[in-house]
């Protein structure tokens, strides 16, 4: 009998932090390929991080803990370079609104071009976290927002005890 083939995706990312809806998208991934490995890059381009690349990999492995084929990785270089060491065949990207659309675009044109065996699959994540990116979320947290609806309650904890001061 042959044996069936395993589809691996990767759904890479800065995760700082992360959210719910990373989360969502983490699980419709899941839904669909057979194993999904969320992978932190740790040499991000996007200025001083507020979480630890091992605290980035803690809160996505405390929220992943109950989805069986989700497994938390970190890779720096190369995301093509990446897949192929795990095997993965796929790259899982969410797309929030328009505006997305060209920054997402070119990066899967780039990795295409890198690796043409290698495919983007672009999802969107529940409406209700069209807005919803890390970056708002940190600077609405300082700023004594709420975000305890828009996060994770490990994140939201971690926040609490990262932001002096805040005593939400
Ligand atoms: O969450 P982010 O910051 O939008 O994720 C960006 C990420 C990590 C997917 C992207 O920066 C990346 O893949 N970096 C690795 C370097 C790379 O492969 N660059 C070439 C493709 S554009």
């Amino acid at each position: 009998m042959q044996k069936a083939k395993r589809t691996k995706a990767i759904y890479p990312g800065t995760f700082d932090p992360l959210t719910n809806g990373h989360l969502d998208l983490i699980a419709r991934g899941a839904k669909i390929v057979d194993e999904l490995v969320v992978a932190i890059l740790r040499n991000s381009e996007k200025g001083t991080p507020l979480f630890t690349v091992p605290e980035r990999e803690a809160m996505l492995c405390e929220a992943t803990a109950g989805m069986g084929n989700v497994s938390v990785a970190t890779f720096d270089g190369l995301l093509v370079d990446f897949a192929k060491q795990v095997g993965a065949k796929a790259v899982l990207r969410g797309i929030r609104a328009v505006s997305d659309y060209e920054y997402e675009l070119q990066m899967a044109m780039m990795n295409r071009k890198l690796d043409p065996e290698l495919e983007t699959l672009f999802m969107m994540p529940g409406e209700r976290y069209t807005y919803v990116s890390s970056r708002l979320i940190k600077g609405v947290f300082q700023l004594g927002g709420d975000v305890s609806s828009l996060v994770p309650l490990n994140v939201v904890e971690r926040l609490k005890a990262k932001v002096p001061g805040s005593a939400r």
